[in-house]
């Protein structure tokens, strides 16, 4: 069988070009046993795959990101024709890879299959882990959310007002305010039309117990600023530096005089928040609590396309790229 795949051929300097990328046909091998050959439905498209353009990703080689799709063939006890997988050989059409090497989703008849590429997948459980572990969020606090409309973003904002916060996010685009407002939130902000520094202070008259970091640069600054005594600021991304830009953070000292808690975090450092997750997030979501949406590309060759895209802002709620 044949698959596309897409190869980094160039490192970007600043936001990648469609040149750095090119589509390459291959002929996969023929399974031996414990291997599984998989057919993507869905790639996942995430900004953390940018800083692995400049360092991480090899070049000539597929590029790796997180992918869902269907067993077509299996030669492992634990996965059969049809089942439903979830790994990390995205940006490719097909595979044959280690049954161990990727994840079997138990899929909800009743859901969407893309849920399982952002609520009920990665994005969900870092936001939902982000505020409650690393942010310990409680009812009644002033929550700051930035990439408010992303994937990420639009679900923290969410999780933070069902979980009884003040929440205020902020985006770039006006299209996204509209959407962020129809979610309840109580304050948006357009960081490209007012400096977030003055647009968040007046978004904050009661200050920011919890800021939930997905661009670092001159919004954590404005976020430190406003930061509650014992406010914490959970660092889940800073993709204002992705491509390449180091912002400063001129006023590092208010961690001192706040006494605030700044830590980073991944998905994998709560794994005991797993099942509550999993309960909370599905009823929240059959229950019409919990809304999102989706921006899709079609066809791998469209792949290095959405990745431009998505660090362009063109995205609300999740980036995929929809595969035949
Ligand atoms: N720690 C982890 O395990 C983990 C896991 C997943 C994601 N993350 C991080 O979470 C963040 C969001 O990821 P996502 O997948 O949900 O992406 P996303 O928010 O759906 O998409 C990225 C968005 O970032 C905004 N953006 C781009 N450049 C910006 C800049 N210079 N300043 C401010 N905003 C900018 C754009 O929205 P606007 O139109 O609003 O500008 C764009 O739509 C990223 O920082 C990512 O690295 C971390």
């Amino acid at each position: 069988m044949k698959s596309r795949e897409i190869h980094l051929v160039k490192r970007p300097g600043g936001m990648p070009k469609l040149s750095d990328f090119e589509i390459k046909e291959i002929a996969l091998p023929e399974l031996v046993d414990g291997q599984i050959l998989v057919k993507n439905v869905y790639l996942s498209i995430d900004p953390a795959t940018r800083p692995r353009l400049t360092r991480g990703q090899e070049l000539n080689t597929a590029m790796g990101g997180f992918a869902l799709g269907r067993v077509l063939k299996s030669r492992a006890p634990s996965l059969k024709e049809g089942d439903v997988v979830r790994g990390i050989f995205g940006y490719r059409e097909a595979y044959v890879a280690d049954a161990r090497h990727v994840a079997k989703i138990d899929v909800d008849p009743k859901l969407p299959l893309t849920v399982y590429m952002h609520v009920m997948g990665g994005a969900g459980f870092v936001a939902y882990g982000g505020l409650i572990e690393i942010g310990k969020m409680k009812s009644g606090e002033q929550v700051f959310v930035s990439t408010a409309a992303g994937s990420v973003g639009s679900l923290a904002v969410q999780i933070a007002r069902l979980k009884g916060c003040t929440v205020i996010g902020s985006t770039g685009n006006d299209d996204k305010v509209v959407w962020l407002k129809s979610l309840g939130l109580d304050a948006v902000i357009n960081y490209k039309k007012e400096p977030i520094r003055d647009a968040l202070e007046r978004a904050t008259p009661k200050g920011i117990d919890v800021y939930f970091d997905n661009v670092g640069g001159d919004h954590l600054e404005a976020a430190l600023r406003r930061m509650n005594t014992l406010g914490r600021i959970a660092v889940c991304g800073m993709i204002s530096t992705y491509n390449d830009q180091q912002v400063g953070v001129r006023n590092l000292s208010a961690i001192i005089y706040g006494r605030v808690n700044i830590r980073g975090f991944v998905t994998t450092d709560f794994p005991q928040l797993l099942p509550q997750f999993n309960e909370e997030m599905t009823g929240w979501l059959r229950d019409g609590k919990i809304k999102y949406q989706e921006t899709f590309f079609d066809g791998i060759e469209n792949a290095p396309r959405a990745l431009i895209a998505l660090l362009n802002g063109e995205n609300t709620g999740k980036m995929l790229v929809r595969l035949a």
